[in-house]
């Protein structure tokens, strides 16, 4: 991917992050973060896999600060991805992005059926993507099961 186009892919993709509050002991010290671009986009993938099914779970039980807070994640994610990829469709990028925010809206409004919608947008995104990228047979699906059995989702949130 062009230098220029990197940039602005950041920064497109960025802006729905940029009003979250980060997590205050979660910076790393400038020059000792981890180098994204060592990071396989295979690797990058597993962890918005488990993001995915912790966002569709968090969504259903309504807690609302884990979803924005994985919704956050997934996005930073996507970003680092993004800028691996050379070639990469910036419009599928962007595509789940736009989902995510509306996640992020729905959120915020306290919408159940806003999110159940717009989670369902962002996988069939995933699966765009995969088979634009030559993967089609990754097809993601609303999961069946949560696979985190050690962390506790309170439903209505806390
Ligand atoms: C912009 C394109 C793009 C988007 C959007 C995208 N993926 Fe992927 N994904 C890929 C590509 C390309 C690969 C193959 C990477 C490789 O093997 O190097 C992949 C691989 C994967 C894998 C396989 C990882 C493994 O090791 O088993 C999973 C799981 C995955 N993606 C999940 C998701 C989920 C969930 C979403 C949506 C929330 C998503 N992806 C959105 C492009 C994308």
């Amino acid at each position: 991917m062009k230098r220029a186009t990197a940039i602005l892919l950041g920064s497109v993709l960025l802006c729905s992050v940029a009003e979250s509050q980060p997590t205050p002991f979660a910076q790393p010290q400038s020059g000792s973060g981890p180098n994204w671009s060592q990071m396989s986009l295979g690797n990058i993938m597993l962890l918005i896999q488990a993001r995915h099914a912790k966002i569709w779970y968090a969504g259903r039980a309504e807690d609302w600060s884990l979803l924005d807070y994985e919704l956050n994640h997934v996005s930073d994610d996507l970003t680092a991805a993004a800028m691996l990829y050379r070639e990469i469709p910036v419009e599928l990028v962007t595509g789940a992005d736009r989902h995510i925010a509306r996640m992020k809206e729905a959120a915020g409004r306290r919408d159940a059926a806003g999110f159940q919608s717009a989670f369902s947008d962002l996988t069939s995104s995933c699966n765009a993507c995969h088979a634009a990228g030559g993967v089609s047979f990754i097809h993601i699906q609303t999961p069946t099961a949560m696979p985190f059995t050690n962390q506790s989702i309170q439903s209505g949130g806390r």
